[in-house]
């Protein structure tokens, strides 16, 4: 996963290190680098970030829900119950933000508290659908694992730098549990993946790309969401 600050180039030269020495710098796709432009300008309006805290609590709420409801009780496990659990702590920090800093306003997943709720709605319902899709018969499980594996790895790529971004605008350390327990996810639904032997390579990262161009689609209409409000 790709992490940078803020306002720090991912990687900078060093001199003094041979180049044989020097670790080929991870380079940013550009769909990233375009949500953390947005993540940027809308953190410079209190009233509309709050909104959009409100609606990274709406989408955490919308993934445990989803892992509820996707499986039978006779398939829960304590895993399960602890992932469902953290998402929703998740929806639950993102909530305590959003309403610090609208002064209480952003209380419902109502579209008027929210920052594009209907595309994010689309932005998830468009990873499941699409790997519902790709499987031959239903399987509740599978689709489980490739959903959330989809959504752990945007998670991780997203949040650390987010991080940041609160911490400059006076919410330091807010997403700290949030962060560790996301790239937790992401190492356990590897790990149950890499057992399932028709979950090919091809397979995954046709998934990632159309997660991708779903990202892409919610990323814009964040942007012009932000211009038609400012
Ligand atoms: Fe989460
Ligand atoms: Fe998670």
């Amino acid at each position: 996963m790709h992490q940078t600050s803020p306002s720090t180039p991912s990687h900078t030269s060093d001199p003094q290190l041979s180049a044989q020495s020097q670790p080929q710098p991870e380079l940013t796709p550009p769909a990233v680098l375009a949500f953390h432009d947005f993540l940027r300008a809308i953190s410079q309006t209190p009233h509309l970030h709050a909104k959009f805290l409100n609606t990274l609590s709406f989408l955490e709420y919308i993934g445990s829900r989803k892992i509820l409801k996707s499986q039978r009780a006779e398939n829960i496990t304590f895993d399960i119950l602890s992932h469902t659990a953290e998402e929703i702590r998740h929806a639950q920090a993102f909530k305590k933000i959003a309403l610090k800093m609208s002064q209480g306003k952003v209380e419902s997943y109502s579209s008027e508290h929210l920052f594009c709720g209907a595309e994010a709605t689309l932005y998830f319902q468009a990873i499941d659908q699409s790997a519902a899709a790709r499987l031959s018969q239903p399987d509740p499980w599978t689709n489980y694992l490739l959903t959330t594996l989809l959504i752990e790895e945007r998670a991780n790529q997203i949040y650390p730098f987010y991080e940041h971004i609160l911490a400059a605008a006076g919410f330091p350390g807010y997403l700290k549990t949030i962060v560790r327990e996301e790239n937790s996810h992401l190492q356990d639904i590897a790990a149950e993946i890499s057992k399932h032997q028709p979950l090919t390579p091809e397979l995954l990262d046709e998934l990632r790309a159309m997660e991708d161009a779903a990202f892409q689609r919610f990323t814009k209409a964040l942007q012009q969401e932000l211009l038609q409000a400012s």
